[in-house]
């Protein structure tokens, strides 16, 4: 995968008006997720629309080397014969997840309940990041893990043979520290609950009651609490794959930025928990059309049509962070471009993404002219309508940080360059030939 691949430098230059329709590829969290609750139920799961980047096809072959039956039967279409909850059997060799930080995460927490051992590697920015906010509340169950220094990859579990039920708080908002939880407490007996400060990404929630399992989320003076009764039969279940609002971003970012763009983009999740973004792109005054609501997958989708226009600063609420957390580098290049200043509250997770995504976007944007100021966890940038443009962006094994200087030297005055496009792979494989067919000047 692109672990082994050479840095790939890209330049994109200022374009003309970006015209015609998106298809953007299936949703990265719904497709992680397809594969391991179908992994886990009993019978065949079919899965349509798929994500057939490199971090999803990771976790395929992770589902494998723990005894699920995988094929690939056409473009995005696959099949997953699953092993049944606690039927994981030991992989022979190291799980790679590759750049994936939910891969690694949900898979640690789908094997920590069963009594077989694994060892999970990543590529350098995988190897970086924390893991001890997960591999903790594994450990309550009962599984043993030995990390590298400060929680890091590799990391071995040796899954829990009489896993007990966990009531955990989350210390941070993240579906990934949740998801994982949820997924352990599939093979416990009683009730495993979360506690998270914020409501995340829900798609682990929606998705396990569609597989059968009984789970439950409130809201109390506690925060926002998920029961899950443990030990339920998954039941292999069809998943049409939304499209994913998170890659959409990056089209839809372009077409408002370079002037006369009008596109449509298809079928695009409109999951509440992850449209922050589009809500704060509104009260930018962004020309955003959202037409034919309906449910596609148990998930609310829309088509988007988009059009260039003016836009204005605007301050995001540190509440509103947790539904837009993908998409603060591609909203700090939208800002550029905005009169007025937008300032991006509650955002100190960016540090542990793929990159330290703060620091990555602060770098790049005033290599490029534009005023950007940074605290712990908090960016403004000043828009001034233009963007000089002109420099080099250093992307850091991130795909989000490749894909977003690339849409802004669509519409900055010099053309902008970035060391490594290589990790766009990772989520979003058809990325360049989508958007030189829009008319982009990139590559
Ligand atoms: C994801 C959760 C988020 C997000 C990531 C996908 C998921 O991570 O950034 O791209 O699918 O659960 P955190 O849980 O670390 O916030």
């Amino acid at each position: 995968m692109s672990h082994s691949s050479e840095p790939r430098p890209m330049t994109a230059r200022r374009s003309g008006p970006l015209r015609g329709t998106a298809h953007i590829p299936g949703d990265k969290s719904i497709s992680h997720r397809a594969l391991i609750l179908g992994a886990l139920s009993v019978g065949e799961t079919r899965i349509t629309g798929l994500l057939e980047g490199e971090d999803v096809l990771d976790t395929a072959k992770a589902m494998e080397a723990f005894g699920a039956q995988v094929t690939r039967l056409g473009d995005g279409e696959w099949s997953v014969y699953g092993v049944g909850v606690g039927g994981f059997s030991e992989p022979e060799s190291v799980i790679d997840c590759g750049n994936s930080g939910t891969g690694v995460r949900l898979i640690m927490g789908a094997m920590a309940t069963t009594p077989i051992t694994a060892t999970f590697t990543g590529d350098a920015s995988l190897s970086r990041r924390p893991m001890a906010r997960v591999t903790d509340p594994l450990e309550l169950f009962g599984a043993q893990i030995t990390a590298r220094e400060g929680g890091r990859l590799p990391i071995t579990i040796q899954g829990a043979a009489d896993p007990l039920p966990v009531r955990y708080r989350t210390p941070v908002a993240s579906a990934q520290i949740k998801s994982a939880i949820l997924l352990a407490g599939l093979n416990v007996p009683g009730e495993t609950v979360v506690i998270e400060p914020e409501p995340t990404r829900d798609h682990s929630e929606r998705m396990l009651a569609g597989f059968g399992a009984d789970i439950r989320a409130e809201t109390t003076e506690e925060g926002h609490v998920i029961t899950l009764q443990g030990r339920p039969e998954l039941r292999a279940q069809p998943v049409a794959v939304p499209r994913d609002p998170s890659s959409a971003a990056f089209p839809v970012a372009a077409a408002l930025i370079v002037p006369g763009s009008e596109i449509r983009v298809p079928g695009v999740s409109r999951n509440p928990t992850r449209d922050g973004l589009y809500v704060t792109l509104l009260e930018m005054g962004a020309d955003i059309v959202f037409e034919n609501p309906r449910e596609e997958g148990g998930e609310p989708v829309a088509d988007l049509l988009v059009r260039h226009g003016a836009l204005k600063g605007v301050v995001v609420p540190a509440e509103r962070a947790a539904s837009m957390i993908d998409e603060f580098p591609i909203l700090s290049v939208i800002a550029a471009f905005a009169e007025g200043t937008t300032v991006m509250n509650g955002v100190a997770e960016l540090r542990v993404k793929e990159s330290d995504r703060i620091d990555a976007m602060a770098r790049g944007l005033e290599a490029n002219g534009v005023k950007i100021e940074e605290t712990k966890d908090s960016m403004t940038v000043h828009g001034m309508g233009r963007v000089p443009g002109g420099g080099r962006a250093v992307t850091h094994l991130d795909h989000r940080i490749a894909m977003s200087f690339l849409v802004l030297g669509l519409a900055s005055e010099a053309p902008v360059s970035i060391d490594d496009g290589a990790p766009i792979a990772t989520s979003f494989p058809d990325f360049l030939p989508l958007m030189q067919g829009l008319g982009g000047d990139l590559g």
